[in-house]
């Protein structure tokens, strides 16, 4: 599997790094990317991670949740990403469907994610079920980053997108998940729309790097969606987003412009045509035109 050329003044991000991070009180960086384009940029502005997430499917694939996306769709955007990164560390989302079912089938997903896209490691969400496959998935060569909290895949069992672990009974549910996770041998966990004291507390309990996203400032990195934070869509934001760019606004101020110089008829100027020496034009003028014209090779 290619990928970009190496950025000179960086070295690849490895779970070791991010351990190191982690123990320096260094915050990690992670943004979620779903094309090459995206990922050179990404790449250029130095995070640390990337995430292919099933959010692609909201953000790029026009689906109104993330469950409905498979296998080869994420596929397909995470190999364009793949060839588009040389440093951060590249996450696989494992999408709703593909990994509930068994070990066996968890570790054929996980296995598709690192052979045929070059993921670094894959997620999986949730605990119960999710923490043994987890397990089988680590024990079967492939680094997992866990999530609890607002689980998106599964939102609508826990009433809706909304904040998780509002009461202590709800906390305690997903402090034992991270738990359980960790101790299954989750390199990383992603923290989702939980309360920040909630997470002061779990940070407590944690040995491996938490990313939050919505979860306060005590976790040991943050994760954005890129179409959230870089302003490339107007739908739904949740509270946690801060936008940096209006990068949809740019999009279309940019085809604004371009309809206007079409219609306008001052777009294409001469420096954005061919030329063809005046000797050769002169020769197309005199030959004169006949039915059965010779190929040209335009
Ligand atoms: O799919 C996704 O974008 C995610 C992040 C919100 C962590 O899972």
């Amino acid at each position: 599997m290619s990928s970009a050329p190496r950025n000179p003044d960086r070295k690849k991000v490895t779970l070791t790094k991010l351990a190191e991070m982690r123990a320096l009180g260094e915050p990690v960086v992670m943004v979620t990317a779903y094309d090459h384009p995206s990922a050179l940029a990404v790449e250029a502005a130095g995070v640390d991670m990337v995430l292919v997430g099933d959010s692609a499917a909201n953000n790029v694939l026009g689906y109104d949740s993330t469950v409905p996306v498979s296998v080869e769709e994420l596929l397909m955007l995470t190999r364009a990403v793949r060839r588009g990164l040389s440093t951060p560390l590249l996450v696989g989302d494992l999408p709703f469907g593909s990994y509930e079912a068994s070990d066996e089938q968890a570790i054929a997903t996980a296995h598709r994610f690192v052979k045929e896209a070059g993921c670094d490691a894959v997620k999986l969400e949730g605990g119960g079920a999710s923490v043994q496959r987890a397990r089988a998935i680590v024990r079967s060569g492939v680094p997992v980053m866990g999530h609890v909290g607002l689980t998106p895949q599964t939102a609508v069992a826990l009433g809706g997108y909304r904040a998780q672990g509002r009461t202590a009974e709800r906390a305690a549910e997903v402090m034992r998940d991270a738990i359980e996770l960790q101790d299954a041998g989750c390199f990383s966990i992603v923290f989702e729309a939980i309360p920040r004291d909630v997470t002061d507390l779990l940070m407590a309990h944690m040995e491996i790097p938490v990313i939050g996203i919505g979860a306060g400032p005590s976790t040991d990195g943050q994760v954005l969606v890129l179409h959230d934070l870089l302003g490339i869509h107007d739908g739904h934001k949740p509270k946690f987003v801060k936008t940096w760019a209006d990068v949809r606004g740019e999009m279309i101020r940019g085809v604004q412009a371009y309809a206007a110089e079409v219609r306008g008829r001052t777009f294409p100027g001469p420096e954005h045509g061919y030329g063809i020496p005046p000797e050769e034009l002169e020769r197309l003028r005199r030959l004169r035109p006949r039915r059965s014209a010779p190929a040209y090779d335009w």
